[in-house]
């Protein structure tokens, strides 16, 4: 069975589910290029959290329903977010993912391009064998739409240093808080529990991706590359400033300015001074209190879920979430 993170091994019946949708992906991979495929395998057992397919089916679970087309949507979403990341990584210029070389830094930039867009293929593949009705794949191309004006406008606001916190805001939940959402909305969605329901769990899940992306800003500030898995410090020098440098702007400008406008051309030694100017601003600490408040609603609207075993778990993890170093 498909090895799945052992974040899971507490909760067996996910983590059951879970082991059975990667394998349900890795069933689908098969280009006719070897080296693609090789590519796009390493990449799916590399050990991902699984965090949007988890979602899925936990939301799901306030319904009895064909757990077997649940396992394919959840497969789905992460197929989808598998692709995002490859894609990234090239945008990025990131060699590490998962703990390992990224696609594009090891098979080249455009076996990355080529597996990103096999992904795509499978997620609808997926989708199109899987969901009930033609609303699931128009609800997810409508969250591709949205992940690409988050990254667009990412790509748009680069060395912008007066970057707000609202587009900030905004760019992450494109970026990241939409596919939360989409994952959360699709589990209930498809167990049939109400489009009520559903656009409860998506609400949830928006704001649970908004925490997470904030977290995962934080820790590009305060981890190690070996300990988070890919690189850190690494999108300020392509100008992409995160939460906790927007915050540092606000306080510090006048230190901060002379490093962030080298641009591309900032040192190592710059971009670690810079590093140190936010962790000793107290903007790392200002955001982790925005990521606890997003966290806090989504706990608000967990709370009013039917009182289910799911609900308990989805509270525990999302609380977890916030405590993560990885
Ligand atoms: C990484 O997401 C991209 C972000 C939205 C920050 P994850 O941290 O969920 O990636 P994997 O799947 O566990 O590698
Ligand atoms: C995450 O982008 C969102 C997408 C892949 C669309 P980032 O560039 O912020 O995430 P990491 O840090 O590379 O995982
Ligand atoms: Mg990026
Ligand atoms: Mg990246």
């Amino acid at each position: 069975m498909a090895k799945v993170h052992a974040m899971w091994q507490n909760y067996p019946e996910i983590e059951t589910e879970l082991a059975q949708s990667l394998a349900l992906i890795e069933d689908n991979i098969h280009t006719k290029n070897q080296a693609v495929t090789d590519a796009i395998l390493k990449m799916i057992s590399a050990g991902g959290k699984l965090l949007r397919p988890a979602y899925c089916l936990l939301f799901s679970q306030f319904n009895a329903v064909d757990r077997q087309k649940m396992i394919a949507l959840a497969a789905a979403v992460e197929t989808l977010h598998t692709a995002t990341l490859i894609h990234d990584d090239i945008v990025d210029d990131s060699n590490l993912r998962r703990h390992q070389e990224s696609i594009q830094a090891r098979f080249g930039k455009d076996v990355a391009v080529y597996a990103g867009d096999y992904l795509f293929v499978v997620c609808f593949k997926l989708l199109a064998n899987y969901a009930s009705d033609l609303k699931s794949i128009q609800f997810n191309s409508q969250t591709m739409d949205q992940i690409l004006d988050g990254e667009l406008s990412q790509m748009t606001t680069r060395y912008n240093l007066d970057l707000t916190p609202e587009q900030y805001l905004q760019q992450i939940n494109g970026k990241t808080g939409q596919l939360f959402a989409l994952s959360c909305f699709i589990g209930a969605y498809e167990s049939q529990k109400g489009l009520k329901f559903a656009r409860q769990a998506e609400k949830i899940g928006l704001n649970i991706g908004l925490a997470f992306q904030i977290l995962d800003d934080i820790l590009d500030y305060t981890q190690t590359d070996v300990d988070f898995g890919k690189p850190v410090l690494d999108d300020m020098r392509r100008g992409v400033y995160s939460i906790p440098l927007i915050m540092a702007l606000q306080s510090n400008r006048q230190t901060l300015a002379p490093y962030l406008e080298k641009q591309a051309a900032m040192t190592d030694a710059d971009v670690h001074a810079v590093q140190g100017i936010v962790r000793q601003s107290g903007s790392v600490e200002k955001a982790q209190a925005l990521a606890q408040d997003y966290t806090n609603r989504a706990l608000a609207g967990l709370a009013k879920l039917p009182d289910m075993p799911a609900k308990t778990t989805l509270q525990q993890l999302t609380e977890r979430l916030l405590t993560r170093k990885a």
